[in-house]
C-alpha cells in the first residue's frame, strides 16, 4: 500500500504544449482520489506519468516515499485500467485475468510446461486469485468466454479483474466507464466503489464526468489547462468552491452567475440585486467588479416559500420549464439574461409567463471579478 504524490510536476509536449502545470497533489494511502476537468486539461497525462508511461518535465513523482521518476513501470506496481481496456480477444476470460500473473509470478519457468512443486504452488496461487476476483466482479460464470462473447460491461469488468488478481500498491483508472450505457455505468460505478472499499487499495480515477467525480471520490481534484484548481472533499468543492471555474464546472445543471459591482453592501447588476450576508467580507468592498453565483436549486418559486424576503425576490420569464418527476428545471429569462432553477414539482409555473423567484440568501457565491478567486 502507499500514497502517491506529485511534487511540483510539469509536463511539456514539444517545445510549448504544457499539459501538466506545476502539480502538487498528495494522494493518501487507501485513498480514492478523482481527477477531474474538460477534456484535454492534463487528466491523462498526470496519470500516464505516474504509470510511468509519460516522463515529467520537471519536479518529483512519490510513491510511497520513493522517487519514482527514474524507476521502470513495471517496477512501480501499479495496475492500470484504460477507457479501451484491450483484452486478448483469443484468450478465455481467466487467460485474460491470469495472463498478468503469469508473466510476472513464471517469469524463469515455461509456465505450461514447468512441472516443478514451485511452478505448482504458484499455478493453484493464480488459479485462487484469479476465482476470488472473479467473484468479486460477478463473472466467475464467465471465465470460459472469449472477449467476443461478452457485453461491454462484461468485458469492463474483465479488465478490472486482471487489474485486480496482481494487487498493485497503487490502482490508476482513465474513464474505465466511459464505454458502458448510463444504467451500467451507475451499477458498475457503485462496484467500483465497493471493491475500493474491500480492497483497500489506493486509486486515481480520471473522468471528465463531475457526477462521477462527486459519487466516487473520497476527494476530487479539479483541473483545468493543466493547473490543479481546487482538490477537496466532493462536499466542499461544491459548496465552497474555490473559484469561478470549480464553481461552473462541478454541479448539473451548472451555477448561475451574474456580472456586477458591489454597493452599500449588496450585489448590485442591471439583472439583480441581492444583498450580501452581513459580515461576508465581499459587503465592504464598495465598487468591486465581482460576479455572483447561485445554484439552481437554491433559487425558489416565491408563491411556495412563506415569507420569502422582497429582498432576494427577482421576476423572470419563464421561457422552458422541463418535468423530470422529481423535480423540475425551469430557464428562465431576466431580460437578455438566463438563470436556470431547480423547483419542486408542485410549482405553479407556465411558460411564457412572469413569475417571482426567490433567491436562498445563504448560498449566494461571490466571485472577484478579475482573479475569478471566491471571496468568503
Ligand atoms: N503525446 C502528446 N504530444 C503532444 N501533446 C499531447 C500529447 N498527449 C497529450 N497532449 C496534449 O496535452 C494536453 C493534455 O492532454 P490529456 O490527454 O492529458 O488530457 P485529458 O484531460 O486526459 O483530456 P480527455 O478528457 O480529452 O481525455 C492536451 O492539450 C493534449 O493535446
Ligand atoms: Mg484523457
Amino acid at each position: 500500500m502507499a500514497g502517491v504524490g506529485f511534487k511540483s510536476i510539469t509536463k511539456i509536449f514539444g517545445k510549448d504544449v504544457k499539459a501538466v502545470d506545476n502539480l502538487d497533489l498528495d494522494i493518501r494511502d487507501k485513498e480514492f482520489m478523482v481527477l477531474v476537468g474538460p477534456s484535454g486539461c492534463g487528466k491523462t497525462t498526470a496519470l500516464r506519468m505516474i504509470a510511468g508511461l509519460e516522463e515529467a518535465t520537471s519536479g518529483d513523482l512519490m510513491i510511497g516515499d520513493r522517487r519514482v521518476n527514474d524507476v521502470p513501470p513495471k517496477d512501480r506496481d501499479i495496475a492500470m485500467v484504460f477507457q479501451n481496456y484491450a483484452l486478448y480477444p483469443h484468450m478465455s476470460v481467466y487467460d485474460n485475468i491470469a495472463f498478468g500473473l503469469r508473466l510476472r509470478e513464471l517469469k524463469g519457468f515455461l509456465w505450461q510446461l514447468a512441472n516443478s512443486a514451485e511452478a505448482k504452488k504458484i499455478k493453484t496461487d493464480i488459479d485462487a486469485r484469479v476465482h476470488e476476483a472473479a467473484k468479486m466482479l460477478d463473472i466467475d460464470h464467465l471465465l470460459h468466454r472469449k472477449p467476443k462473447e461478452l457485453s461491454g460491461g462484461q468485458r469492463q469488468r474483465v479488465a478490472l479483474g486482471r487489474a485486480i488478481v496482481r494487487k498493485p500498491k497503487v490502482f490508476l483508472m482513465d474513464e474505465p466507464l466511459s464505454n458502458l450505457d448510463a444504467k451500467l455505468r451507475i451499477q458498475t460505478r457503485a462496484e467500483l466503489i465497493r471493491l475500493h472499499r474491500d480492497l483497500g487499495i489506493t486509486t486515481i480515477y480520471v473522468t471528465h464526468d463531475q457526477v462521477e467525480a462527486m459519487t466516487m471520490g473520497q476527494r476530487i481534484a479539479v483541473m483545468s489547462g493543466g493547473v490543479l484548481q481546487q482538490c477537496d472533499e466532493p462536499e466542499v468543492v461544491y459548496n465552497q468552491p474555490a473559484n469561478k471555474f470549480v464553481a461552473g464546472f462541478i454541479g448539473a445543471p451548472p451555477m448561475n452567475f451574474v456580472d456586477g459591482t458591489i454597493s452599500g453592501g449588496r450585489f448590485v447588476s442591471d439583472v439583480l440585486t441581492v444583498p450580501l450576508p452581513t459580515g461576508h467580507p465581499a459587503a465592504a468592498m464598495d465598487g468591486k467588479k465581482v460576479t455572483f453565483g447561485i445554484r439552481p436549486e437554491d433559487v425558489s418559486d416565491a408563491s411556495l416559500v412563506s415569507g420569502a424576503d422582497e429582498a432576494f425576490c427577482f421576476t423572470a420569464r419563464v421561457d422552458v420549464l422541463e418535468k423530470l418527476g422529481a423535480e423540475d428545471t425551469a430557464y428562465l429569462k431576466i431580460g437578455e439574461h438566463s438563470m436556470i432553477a431547480s423547483l419542486e414539482p408542485k410549482n405553479r409555473l407556465e411558460m411564457g409567463s412572469d413569475h417571482k423567484f426567490v433567491i436562498d440568501g445563504a448560498k449566494i457565491h461571490i466571485f472577484d471579478g478579475e482573479s475569478e478567486r471566491a471571496i468568503r
